[in-house]
């Protein structure tokens, strides 16, 4: 089987993070009879650099054109001062909406390897937590119109949040799709008690679920989440939720796991296309220093093989690496104790998935 793969590497950390989870994704080629080709575009601060735009055309078409898209990480401190539309953020979510990718999958799990790296106490870590996060992507108040203009006190700003039944329906039913091959349990975040797009959201969820008996849906209220996360954990299977909540959720989600540098993603629309990345940044204070933990971009990879390629055994037998890398006590330094634990580089961690695939 033979697959093209758009890398879209962007700033700070993505080239070094992109570079490792490609010699894996080649290490799996070689082992499991795939073929993957690569091309690089580029996306975020280096594209505004090299083209005067965040997003160009080509990087759009490229990834349109290929089986799957891996990305790096975009954004800087050099960019942060451009304005809204120029800004290299506006990369990922013009590929988002470009590609069609209204879902986002994030899991979080705690590594029982790395429990000493989880911000939780001792008696919530010990029940441990597994969960997947459906966030809605390509709608919301990241797409509503929005502006400036003179306000009562003088001059404003203005955002706005808009979901159809249609978006709601078609988020709803990748959670619960998802939920049946896990625990069978969804929970849908919203803020019901204030939002009309909340009690939209609540609705159409619940009708959707009717066509799924074998799955229960349980309604929470987001600032709730935000507590029951770091409280019980574990009580979550497969949570749904919009674009913002879900940006908000997944970084509180990814700090109980441990480390950010561990969190993969797929972005994914209707056809098996979809966009991998990891759900860090670019980390620019430690980019092009070897320092960097490859294992969310090598995880994202894992994922890719699993969704866009259905190559599962592939999949699992990266996932099982990082496992056993972490089991073994190989640490990049940002899940290390500085006191006792040998540092591995970007490179380093690298070869020590590579060994174990
Ligand atoms: C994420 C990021 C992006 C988002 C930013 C960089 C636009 O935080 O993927 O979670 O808010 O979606
Ligand atoms: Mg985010």
């Amino acid at each position: 089987m033979s697959y093209q793969i758009a890398l879209i590497k962007g700033d700070g950390i993505g080239p070094e993070i992109v570079e490792s989870t490609v010699r894996v994704l080649d290490k799996a080629a070689e082992k499991y009879g795939l073929s993957f080709s690569y091309q690089s575009y580029p996306a975020g601060g280096c594209a505004i650099d090299l083209t005067g735009e965040p997003l160009p055309k080509e990087t759009v078409e490229g990834c349109l054109a290929a089986d799957s898209v891996l990305l790096g990480a975009v954004g800087g401190p050099k960019w942060d001062t451009l304005p809204g539309s120029l800004r290299p953020e506006k990369a990922l979510l013009g590929l988002r909406s470009a590609l069609g990718l209204y879902t986002n999958l994030r899991p979080a799990r705690l590594y029982p390897a790395l429990k000493d790296a989880c911000p939780l106490r001792a008696d919530i870590v010990a029940k441990g937590f597994d969960l997947l996060m459906v966030r809605e992507l390509t709608g919301g108040i990241y797409f509503g119109d929005r502006g400036r203009r003179d306000g009562k006190y003088g001059p404003e700003a203005w955002d706005t949040e808009a979901y159809s039944v249609m978006e709601i329906e078609r988020i709803a039913r990748a959670a619960l799709e998802a939920a049946r091959k896990r625990r069978k349990s969804v929970i849908s975040i919203d803020k019901a008690n204030v939002l009309e797009t909340s009690r939209l959201w609540r609705e159409t969820v619940h009708r959707v679920a009717e066509d799924y008996p074998d799955v229960t849906v349980e309604d929470m209220l987001v600032d709730n989440a935000a507590m029951q996360l770091v409280r019980n954990p574990s009580r979550f299977d497969v949570v749904v939720t919009s674009n913002m909540f879900g940006d908000i959720l997944s970084d509180e989600a990814s700090q109980i796991s441990g480390s950010i540098g561990l969190l993969p993603s797929a972005s994914l629309g209707e056809g098996k296309r979809g966009l991998y990345e990891p759900i860090h940044g670019s980390a620019p204070d430690i980019a092009g220093q070897n320092k960097a933990n490859p294992l969310a971009t090598i995880l994202s990879a894992a994922m890719m093989l699993r969704y866009a390629f259905d190559q599962d055994a592939a999949a699992d037998a990266i996932e099982a690496a990082v496992d056993a890398c972490l089991l073994d006590g190989c640490r990049t330094a940002d899940i290390a104790d500085a006191h006792t634990e040998r540092v591995l580089t970007c490179t380093g961690m690298t070869e020590e998935v590579i060994r174990r695939l």
